[in-house]
C-alpha cells in the first residue's frame, strides 16, 4: 500500500534503516521507516487516510508518524529532491537524494533501502557495502564526523553491538575514543541521550554493554563518580538474577528492567546527585519520579534492614509496602545479608498479595458506621492476617467482633 500511495502521487517510497536491517537479519521489527522522494507530509496524510490511521506531522523536520489501527507505526521522512533540477523520473537523480539521506544516518547496517513502488518493489539499495558489514557482523559509521554530529550514536553503537552480537569496527572504535577524548559530551546532554541509555538498559542482558561503556570511559560521563568497581558489578549481576527470578513469578505488575539497572548503577550516588543526573539528561518527569521515588524508598528500607530485621510479617510488610517492583528488586540486589534477602523475597512472593477477606461492605453489615474507623479495622485485620492470627473469613469475623 505504501508503494501504491506513493506511486499515485508520482513519488518514490523506500523502506530504510532498522527495518531493512532487521528484515535481512530475519528479526522482527514492527516499525517501518519510510523515506519519500516527494512531499513526505502529503504522502503521510494520504497513507493515514487510506489505512484509517492517525498522522502526526513535524513540519520543521519534514517528518511524520502514521499510526495504523493494528499497532504498526510508519515513520515518514522526506528526502530532499529540490537540489536537483533534472526530470524527476530519472532514476539517477532519485537515487542520489536517497543516497544523501542514507549517508546522514548512523551506521552502514542502518543505511540500506528497499524500493516500495510497485514497479520496482523489493529491490535492495546498498550504496555503502552495508550487506558486507551485516555479513561480517560489523558496526561501522558512514563518515568520520558521525559521532561529532550526534554523540548519542556512541551509545547506539554499543547497544547494537551487544544486542546483535556484532563488533564495532576498528576505525569506528577509534572515532569513539576520539570523541570521548574530545569531551564531545560536555556540550551534549539531554533527553535523546537518556533515551539511548534507557534503550541499552532495556536490552535482554545489558551487562556486557555496561562493561563496554566502562571500557570506553563513558560511565564518568553519566556521572563523574560512576566507576565499575567489583561491588557495583556484583550489584548489577544480582539485579539481573533478581529480574530473572521476578519474571518466573509471572506477575501482572510489569517491571521496568531499565529502572532496576539504573538504580543499581547509581547506587553510590546521593539523592541530590541523582537529581543532577535527571536534570542534565532531561529525564522525563514520570521517569524522574520513578527513579528518585524508588531510590529513596529502597534506601530507607535498606538502612532499616541493615540494622535489624522486622520480627513479624506485618513488620516486613509495612517496611516494604511503599516500594514498586523495581525498587524491591533493586533492594534485593543490593542486600547482602541472607536474612534480608529472604524477607524481601517473602514480601514479593507472598506478603504483598495478602488482603483481608472482609471488606467495607461486610463491616457495614456488622453495624459499623462508615468513616476512618473502617481503614483502621481493615489495617488491623491485614496485620492479623499477615501474622497468622486469622486465616479465613470466619476467624476474621471473630477478630472484628
Ligand atoms: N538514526 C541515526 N542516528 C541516530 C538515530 C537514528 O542515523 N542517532 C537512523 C538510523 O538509520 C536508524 C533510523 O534512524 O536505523 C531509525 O532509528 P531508530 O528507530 O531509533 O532505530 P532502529 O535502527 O530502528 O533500531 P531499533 O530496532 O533499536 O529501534
Amino acid at each position: 500500500t505504501i508503494g501504491e500511495v506513493a506511486q499515485e502521487r508520482k513519488y518514490r517510497a523506500f523502506a530504510v534503516g532498522g527495518f531493512v536491517r532487521d528484515l535481512l537479519l530475519q528479526e522482527k521489527n514492527f516499525d517501518i521507516d519510510v523515506v519519500i522522494e516527494g512531499d513526505g507530509m502529503v504522502f503521510a496524510k494520504a497513507l493515514a487516510e487510506r489505512l484509517k490511521g492517525r498522522v502526526r506531522v513535524h513540519k520543521k523536520f519534514k517528518t511524520a508518524v502514521v499510526k495504523l489501527p493494528d499497532g504498526l507505526k510508519v515513520d515518514v521522512a522526506t528526502a530532499r529532491l529540490e537540489y536537483y533540477d533534472y526530470p524527476a523520473a530519472m532514476p539517477t537523480v532519485e537515487l542520489s537524494s536517497l543516497k544523501l539521506d542514507l549517508y546522514r544516518r548512523d551506521f552502514t547496517i542502518n543505511a540500506m533501502a528497499i524500493h516500495l513502488n510497485p514497479d520496482t518493489f523489493g529491490t535492495l539499495v546498498d550504496f555503502f557495502n552495508s550487506q558486507n558489514d551485516l555479513k561480517d557482523h560489523k558496526i561501522r559509521v558512514l563518515h568520520n564526523l558521525s559521532f561529532v554530529e550526534d554523540p548519542t550514536r556512541i551509545f547506539r553503537a554499543i547497544r547494537f553491538e551487544q544486542r546483535m552480537g556484532f563488533t564495532i569496527g576498528q576505525h569506528t572504535e577509534r572515532l569513539i575514543k576520539n570523541a570521548v577524548r574530545m569531551n564531545l559530551f560536555d556540550r551534549f546532554f539531554g533527553y535523546r541521550f537518556f533515551g539511548e541509555l534507557k534503550g541499552i538498559l532495556s536490552e535482554e542482558n545489558p551487562l556486557p554493554a555496561i562493561r563496554r561503556m566502562a571500557d570506553l570511559h563513558l560511565l564518568p560521563f553519566l556521572h563523574p563518580r560512576l566507576k565499575l568497581e567489583p561491588r557495583l558489578t556484583k550489584n548489577l549481576e544480582e539485579s539481573q538474577a533478581a529480574l530473572a527470578w521476578y519474571q518466573l513469578l509471572y506477575r501482572d505488575e510489569p517491571c521496568r528492567n531499565w529502572l532496576v539497572y539504573l538504580l543499581a548503577l547509581t547506587v553510590n550516588l546521593k539523592r541530590s546527585e541523582l537529581q543532577d543526573f535527571c536534570q542534565r539528561f532531561e529525564v522525563p518527569e514520570r521517569n524522574r519520579q520513578q527513579l528518585l521515588g524508588e531510590k529513596t524508598a529502597a534506601q530507607q528500607a535498606a538502612t532499616v534492614l541493615r540494622r535489624a530485621l522486622p520480627d513479624s510479617n506485618s513488620g516486613i510488610y509495612h517496611l516494604l509496602a511503599g516500594l514498586g517492583p523495581e525498587g524491591l528488586l533493586y533492594l534485593l540486589a543490593i542486600s547482602r545479608k541472607k536474612a534480608a534477602k529472604k524477607a524481601i523475597s517473602l514480601y514479593v512472593t507472598e506478603l504483598s498479595q495478602v488482603r483481608p477477606e472482609l471488606n467495607g461492605h461486610d463491616l457495614k453489615v456488622l453495624g459499623y458506621q462508615p468513616g476512618p474507623i473502617f481503614r483502621q479495622i481493615l489495617d488491623q485485620l491485614l496485620d492479623a492476617r499477615l501474622d497468622g492470627q486469622v486465616r479465613n473469613r470466619e476467624e476474621e469475623l471473630v477478630f472484628v467482633r
